[in-house]
């Protein structure tokens, strides 16, 4: 089966065209491309995503990464430059009222989409939350107005979703990847020039911390598609909290891959900060109290040395992955998890890669330990193609296809 994926969920401009053959026991993939436009610098001068700056830059990328991801997998038939399709067609209409909410999309879409013939694909899974609304509408009408024109089904795919099938994916050990994680280039070279390879299926009961810039949720998985939240933040998200922090630091925007880099060189044990909820009976998280803390600490302090910066960050960190370890054992033991695994972008953060895998030898040895590899931790649409798969029994027409920005995994979608 071949799946072109889409996501827009947050600031990245991503689509990506994979095959899968095999069955859920023995899934093979082919990744033909994997095309991610990020808007990462735009939005750090604001210091954060702007979300209708978001959706200007999805409307303006969704077309130039189709043809790009189009033409790198070798799918788009070149031989027939077909027509575009003019006002008077009913084609124009019905595009025109799919993306009446994307103008800039349709007068983009017209001219470059509409004369390509359709392209071998069996279905277009794109990414319908959760996420930033105005960001998600772009990506979801984008994929029904393809749905529509290449008369192809839908699938709908939860983002975080997403995250958690990045694990099925071999881990390149070998693969720094890019700060980041942003840009799996090396990553789809390898794969295109080896063909299939196998995903290593999950072992049930599996059991997934998701760790993103708006979500941190330790999720139970008893079979694919099946989402138990066994607990989850009652505030900031991890991802937020370090680019709180960062911001607070004068270190710019996203916040992980900065506070890594600074905390390399500090001591995490200076400052011993809060480690909020790390004993509490449930798996739930918060981490603005830890927030503040690192607040007090900025405005208490006599002089903010570069290596006191660096001490904060690394007590910071250390304060992170301690509660996000702790609970994450204790969970994978008491649901006799046999897979646990890390998604979301601050999956890329190799103190919690690190610790996590050491305190699962340590107290839990017989759960398999998986990690993300670092080109697929932050957002993508192979993610999203790949999850996209595994629901193929959800298929839906244009027609009826929606955004939900507050979507949960274990609602249905
Ligand atoms: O999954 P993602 O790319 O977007 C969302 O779905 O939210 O996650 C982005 C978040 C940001 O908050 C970013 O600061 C964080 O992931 N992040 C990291 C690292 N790299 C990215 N956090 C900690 N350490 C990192 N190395
Ligand atoms: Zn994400």
């Amino acid at each position: 089966m071949r799946i072109l994926g889409i996501e827009t969920s947050c600031d990245e401009t991503a689509i990506a065209v994979l095959d899968i053959a095999g069955s859920a026991a023995k899934p093979q993939v082919r990744v033909l491309s994997n095309i991610v436009a990020s808007q990462v610098k735009l939005h750090a001068k604001f210091g954060g995503v702007v979300p209708h700056l978001a959706k200007r830059e999805h409307q303006k990328n969704l077309v130039p990464v189709l043809l790009r991801a189009l033409h790198e997998s070798g799918i788009r038939n070149h031989e027939s430059g077909g027509r575009t399709v003019a006002p008077r067609d009913s084609r124009f209409k019905i595009l025109n009222s799919i993306l009446k909410r994307e103008p800039d999309l349709f007068a983009r879409m017209v001219p470059k989409v509409t004369a390509l013939p359709a392209p071998k694909v069996d279905a277009i899974a794109v990414t319908v939350g959760p996420g930033l609304a105005p960001a998600l509408w772009v990506g979801v009408n984008f994929a029904r107005a393809l749905a529509y024109l290449w008369a192809k089904p839908l699938i709908p795919v939860n983002h975080l979703e997403g995250h958690i099938y990045t694990n099925l994916l071999p881990y390149d050990q070998n693969d720094e990847g890019d700060e980041n994680g942003k840009v799996a280039k090396r990553f789809h070279r390898a794969q295109r020039s080896i063909g299939f390879t196998d995903l290593i299926v999950f072992g049930f009961p599996a059991l997934c911390l998701i760790v993103s810039g708006g979500h941190t949720e330790l999720v139970l998985m008893r079979r694919y598609g099946d989402y138990r939240i066994l607990g989850e933040t009652r505030d900031d998200a991890a991802g937020e909290a370090f680019d709180k922090v960062a911001k607070m630091m004068g270190l710019g925007f996203p916040g992980g891959p900065v506070i890594q880099r600074v905390a390399e060189t500090g001591n995490p044990r200076a400052f011993d900060f809060p480690r909020p909820m790390m004993h509490a009976a449930n798996f739930d998280f918060s981490f603005s109290g830890l927030k503040t803390a690192v607040l007090y600490t900025l405005r208490d302090i006599q002089k903010l040395t570069v290596q006191k910066k660096r001490d904060i960050a690394a007590s910071f960190e250390q304060a992170v992955a301690d509660v996000l370890v702790a609970k994450t054992v204790r969970a994978a033991r008491e649901h006799r998890a046999r897979t646990v695994m890390i998604g979301g972008g601050v999956a890329a953060n190799k103190k919690l890669r690190h610790q996590l895998g050491m305190a699962l030898r340590r107290s839990y040895p017989s759960a398999s330990y998986r990690v993300p590899d670092l080109s697929l931790t932050g957002d993508n649409a192979l993610m999203i193609a790949l999850a996209g798969w595994f629901n193929r029994g959800k298929k839906r027409s244009w027609k009826n296809l929606g955004a939900d920005a507050n979507l949960r995994l274990d609602t249905p979608h």
